[in-house]
């Protein structure tokens, strides 16, 4: 009868991590596209994966040096970059409205607004409470300046694109030469990840495009921030960076999600083990 129960626990226990695996293995092994998509190493992936804070912060450089003249990132405010888990957090100024960092980036954008006195539309530098400004005023204003094609919002392309940061990574690495007997129609690109293999966006990154500035880690923990030395920016390295900043951007709670699912298993698991011990105790002097 102990066994029995040892066993349905265990069998339970092997459900539940197989039901994770499962999903995990389901969401990576349906990518689209015409041709089969090469699984990147992510530290992010994974029961115990994480976000890189360095590679975060270099992707939003990538982001607002390159990317930003296309696509917008409409559901994330400047603010969101300073929260707890976000690429710029700081203990010191935990109120992401109070951030430097973030503050300094905020002001370098241009935001359309209302002059309180005249009701003029004005534009003025951007506060951390503001949203990220759309790039285009509308879908036609974007198609007709990128030749038909409309760049999409970036805030949440891993969570919408089959593949998710292995798409995103493919793509900005996927352009290549096209085979002598594919023809390539004006105005598109030969991409190998790309539905078709033609794409409207010509390729954005390029070895050395940008140069990464010194930044600062935020010290967790109550550590001091430190310097971090910054890497060459190759193509390989920007699409990696934006990658990870981008798929922050579209789950920024996966962190403290996963923290949270594994302190609930953990703890049902010693409940389970508290149970058993507790029914051999009362069952003890029992004959069964
Ligand atoms: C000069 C404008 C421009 C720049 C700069 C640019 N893009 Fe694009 N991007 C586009 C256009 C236009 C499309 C739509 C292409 C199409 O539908 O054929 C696009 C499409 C995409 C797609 C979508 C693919 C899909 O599945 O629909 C992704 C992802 C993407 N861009 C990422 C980026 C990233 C990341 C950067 C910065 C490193 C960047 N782009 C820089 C114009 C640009």
């Amino acid at each position: 009868m102990g066994i029995k129960f040892m066993k349905t626990l265990i069998v339970g226990a092997t459900l539940a991590l197989g039901g994770l695996g499962v999903a995990n293995v389901a969401t990576a092994s349906d990518a689209g596209g015409t041709h089969k998509l090469e699984h990147q190493k992510w530290g992010f992936n994974g029961m115990f994966g994480t976000y890189d804070r360095a590679a975060m912060q270099r992707g939003y450089q990538v982001y607002r040096e390159v990317c930003a003249s296309c696509h917008a990132l409409e559901h994330l405010s400047f603010r969101h970059l300073a929260d707890k888990g976000a690429p710029f957090y700081n203990a010191d100024t935990p109120n992401p409205n109070d951030n430097d960092v973030v503050k300094a980036f905020a002001k370098d954008w241009s935001i359309e607004a209302i002059d309180q006195d005249t009701g003029d539309i004005i534009d003025r530098p951007g506060i951390p409470a503001d949203k990220f400004p759309l790039i285009f005023p509308n879908a036609i204003a974007a198609a007709a300046s990128n030749g038909g094609a409309i760049p999409p919002d970036l805030s949440l392309i891993t969570k919408s694109r089959t593949g998710g940061a292995d798409y995103l990574y493919a793509i900005l690495t996927g352009y290549h030469e096209a085979p002598h007997d594919f023809h390539v129609a004006d105005g598109t690109y030969y991409n190998t990840a790309f539905d078709g293999n033609q794409i409207k966006m010509a390729a954005p990154l390029s070895d050395e495009l940008i140069e990464y500035s010194p930044y600062m880690v935020a010290g967790e923990h109550g550590a001091e921030p430190h310097e971090v030395a910054a890497p060459v920016a190759t193509t390989d390295q920007m699409a990696r960076d934006i990658v990870e900043f981008l798929t922050w951007a579209g789950d920024p709670h996966m962190e403290a999600r996963k923290r949270i699912g594994l302190a609930t298993f953990l703890y049902l698991f010693i409940f389970a083990l508290l149970l058993f011990l507790t029914y051999k105790t009362v069952w003890r002097n029992v004959k069964h």
